[in-house]
């Protein structure tokens, strides 16, 4: 839909050239054909230009989709080549990009530039401004650095810039509305940080606007004005928390993975051209407008993910183009309309994780009092259901009071209505398990022989897991106790064959994470015994450790119903959200990086060596890595029998396989770049690091995440880089072991100490200790 958006508005443009242009049947200037062979040597031959040389008559040759040259009289005036976008690598350290743009600028004339995917790196230099006549500027998939050049404001008949995939960054300049004419600006992909500027609010040609995959945060500037605005993509940024104010015209609205809070528009109906609208994943509150399902033209709607409630109706109308609709994980109640539900056109229809009645098994519901509760607890209360109306309306009054003394109130009677649905509830659950199960009796049945069996519980306590109580099996009561019954406040998240985690605190106070997960077939206790006594070995300082299990039964038939895991609490956060969730927190220093990385490569030396069997493909990732208060970094996510998804376990165990360590390497690289980093671009940006290490340190340090910038000694930046791509080579074998990786790890951590050290004139020389065995890097 945006492909052909964009394509739509590219002909428009391209059409207005070639009426104002003709191929013209004169040989181009000589000095003109002398820059392109240039241009061809600069790019290191791609094979795209493989057809070029000094004897080709530029103008008159046929033009493909990826390799076309426009002239108009002796000049050229459009340039476009595309280079193969599957395999677009680094051009090598010898390229550089003033000389390239100081080459182009002697084509004057160009008004058409595309340079795609063609391995381009470094700053665009402000010679681009001689180029005065470009309006359509398209350098995207390319690996583009800096800021935007002071410069571009010259270039004022730009109409099209699109500089999507490239790396990027600083804030978007407020002289946006030097380019009067702009139709088209998108800046995916990039690193672009800060809040957008006003003067976008004046571009009023704007057709497509699209700036997903940034960084940029605040509220979105009026975009009212622009009313020819048709694509607005703002996913995957902070962007927050009004809902933008826009123009009717648009035809996908993008508003996905922000920090917008607020409620929707009501005037949602007066969007008639909207087709795809995309606002999951943020925190939208108050009532769903029932509107948005029969607009006319809606083809896409995700509203999946916020905290949207209110009630739909059987007889709700719907469009019946729709071919997606997502309602899942709102506050959302009532009846599911009948137009969705039936699987007209193959439409999708998901709505898990809302309140709704009768629905089908596979879309697990929540109680209507979650729906309820919750919604009150974001401060709107659904108006229609009749027995709440008194809440709401006092509710209400307590607004208009308003003040202090009011704001106090509500608070008050917020808690009390919260407690007393949640004491009512949790009178329910208990009389429910009461009379359908039995609780594990602690000391009895084969878990405790095994957790007497002391032999291993010593063993593991050998393991660096100190600190932690020993392992046990727990009751439910105990479980139930600890997470207040399950309630609804206790959920961590997680859900499916990995069960979900609620957090819990026991009865002498220590924080726990448990994990449930349920059954689907029959299994008596002693099917899990095996498992039981591999998952009472995971404890260790750079994991998250288990501390008991507990099995829930069914009564009738005493089989298993629920296994709960119970797991020490960590509660500093992700590792991820130390390094790019910059909205909230200060990032990690380059010392604390590297700490954090050595602590999870002994958390992988740990599963690989000191568990027998040892246990590798553990997926690991850097949104499964926990920081404690202390930063220490611990592994919660790994390949623990029953949770498993890996169908390896217990099959004979390939101590070659080195998947963790390639894991282990993105970890690396999302560490160095500061920020995540999706599994299609880890081999481009792995190149971009390779070619760093051999370049100076002013080119390494520019692609490094900003924060850690001026803070890592370069040997230790370097070191670092060495390992990552070490870690990320294809043949599997090539990789580094553990050891070392730990080896090299201390020594980064070593070098930067030295040299912080020096300012602090330490007396014990840091040096000294070094490990002599390095890596040998080509
Ligand atoms: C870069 O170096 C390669 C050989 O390593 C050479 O073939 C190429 O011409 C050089 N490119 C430039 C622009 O100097
Ligand atoms: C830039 O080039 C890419 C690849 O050819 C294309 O998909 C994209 O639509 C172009 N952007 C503009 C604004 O023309
Ligand atoms: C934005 O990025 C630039 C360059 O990467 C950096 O210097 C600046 O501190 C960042 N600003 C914010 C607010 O994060
Ligand atoms: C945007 O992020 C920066 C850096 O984290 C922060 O300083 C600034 O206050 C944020 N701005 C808004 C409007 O949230
Ligand atoms: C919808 O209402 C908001 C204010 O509530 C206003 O800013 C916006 O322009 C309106 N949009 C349309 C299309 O009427
Ligand atoms: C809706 O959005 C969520 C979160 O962004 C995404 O995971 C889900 O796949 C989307 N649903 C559909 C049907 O595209
Ligand atoms: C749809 O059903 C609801 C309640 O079931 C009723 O209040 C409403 O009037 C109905 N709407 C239409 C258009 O029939």
């Amino acid at each position: 839909m945006e492909n052909k958006l964009y394509s739509k508005v590219l002909l428009v443009l391209v059409t207005i050239f070639l009426s104002t242009s003709y191929t013209n049947q004169l040989q181009l200037q000589s000095s003109q054909t002398h820059t392109l062979l240039r241009i061809k040597r600069l790019l290191n031959f791609p094979s795209i230009l493989s057809t070029w040389n000094s004897n080709t008559d530029f103008c008159n040759t046929d033009s493909k989709a990826s390799l076309t040259v426009v002239c108009y009289e002796e000049t050229i005036t459009q340039l476009h080549i595309v280079g193969e976008t599957a395999t677009t690598k680094l051009l090598p350290k010898n390229f550089s990009i003033d000389s390239f743009f100081a080459t182009l600028s002697r084509i004057p004339s160009l008004k058409v530039l595309t340079l795609v995917s063609l391995g381009l790196w470094g700053p665009i230099p402000g010679k681009i401004a001689s180029l005065s006549s470009l309006e359509i500027v398209n350098m995207s998939s390319n690996f583009l650095y800096g800021t935007i050049p002071q410069e571009l404001p010259l270039l004022s008949n730009l109409q099209a810039l699109d500089l999507d995939h490239n790396m990027f960054d600083g804030h978007l300049p407020d002289w946006l509305d030097s380019f009067p004419l702009l139709t088209v600006l998108n800046l995916k992909q990039n690193l672009f940080n800060g809040s957008l500027p006003d003067s976008l609010s004046s571009l009023t040609n704007m057709r497509v606007l699209s700036l997903s995959g940034n960084r940029f945060n605040g509220s979105v500037p009026d975009l009212s004005r622009l009313v020819n605005l048709q694509v607005l993509e703002l996913d995957d940024n902070g962007f927050g928390p009004n809902f933008p104010r826009i123009c009717n015209k648009l035809v996908t609205c993008v508003l996905r993975n922000n920090k917008f809070r607020s409620s929707l528009p009501d005037n949602m109906s007066s969007y008639y051209q909207l087709e795809r609208f995309d606002i999951s994943d943020n925190a939208f509150v108050g009532p769903i407008q029932l509107e948005l399902f029969s607009l006319p033209s809606i083809t896409y709607l995700n509203i999946s993910r916020n905290k949207l409630s209110g009630m739909l109706f059987e007889n709700l109308s719907c469009n019946s183009v729709l071919e997606e609709v997502d309602l899942s994980s709102n506050l959302l109640s009532g009846k599911l309309p009948k137009c969705l539900v039936s699987n007209f056109n193959d439409r999708s229809f998901l709505y898990g994780g809302n309140c709704f009645e009768e629905t089908n098994q596979n879309q697990n519901q929540h109680e209507q009092s979650f729906c309820h509760t919750e919604a009150i607890a974001v401060g709107i209360v659904p108006n229609e259901r009749k027995k709440h109306k008194r809440v709401s309306k006092t509710v209400l009054s307590f607004g208009i009071v308003g003040g202090i003394f009011g704001g106090f109130a509500l608070v008050a009677l917020v808690f009390s209505i919260i407690r007393r649905r949640k004491g009512k509830s949790m009178m329910m659950m208990m009389k429910n398990s009461q009379t359908k199960l039995i609780s594990e009796n602690a000391a009895s049945g084969y878990t405790s022989k095994l957790i007497t069996d002391a032999g291993y519980v010593s063993k593991t306590m050998n393991f660096g897991s100190v600190g932690l109580p020993p392992y046990r099996a727990f009751s439910l009561e105990e479980i139930m106790a600890a997470t207040n019954n399950f309630d609804t406040t206790s959920f961590m998240g997680g859900e499916g064959s990995q069960g979900q985690m609620n957090r819990g605190q026991l009865k002498e106070g220590s924080l726990v994470a448990i994990r449930s997960v349920k059954l689907t077939k029959s299994y008596k206790t002693k099917d899990f015994m095996q498992h039981i006594e591999m998952i009472s070995k995971f404890r260790h300082h750079h994991l998250v450790s288990v501390l008991g299990h507990c099995f829930e039964y069914y009564l009738d038939d005493a089989n298993v119903r629920r296994i709960f895991i119970v797991f020490e609490y960590v509660p500093n956060g992700s590792l991820k959200s130390w390094i790019s969730d910059r909205h909230y927190r200060k990032s990690l220093t380059w010392t604390q990086r590297i700490a954090a990385a050595t602590g999870v490569a002994k958390g992988i030396q740990f599963l690989h060596t000191e568990i027998v069997p040892g246990v590798y493909s553990n997926n690991l990732k850097i949104t499964d890595v926990l920081l404690d208060q202390n930063f220490v970094a611990k592994i919660s996510s790994y390949n623990m029998p029953l949770l498993s998804k890996s169908p390896s376990f217990n099959k004979s165990v390939k101590s070659e396989d080195k998947s963790d360590i390639y894991d282990f390497g993105v970890m690396l690289m999302e560490l160095i770049l500061g920020r995540t980093i999706k599994s299609r671009n880890v081999e481009t940006l792995k190149d971009l690091l390779q070619a760093s290490i051999i370049s100076d340190d002013e080119a390494r340090r520019s692609i490094i995440d900003s924060s850690i910038r001026n803070a890592c000694l370069d040997e230790s930046l370097k070191t670092m880089m060495e390992i990552c791509v070490r870690c990320l080579v294809k043949e599997m074998e090539d990789r580094p072991s553990i050891e070392d990786v730990l080896w090299n790890l201390q020594f980064a951590s070593q070098v930067q100490d030295a040299w912080r050290g020096d300012s602090l004139s330490s007396d014990s020389s840091p040096l000294s200790p070094l490990p002599s065995r390095r890596m040998n890097f080509h």
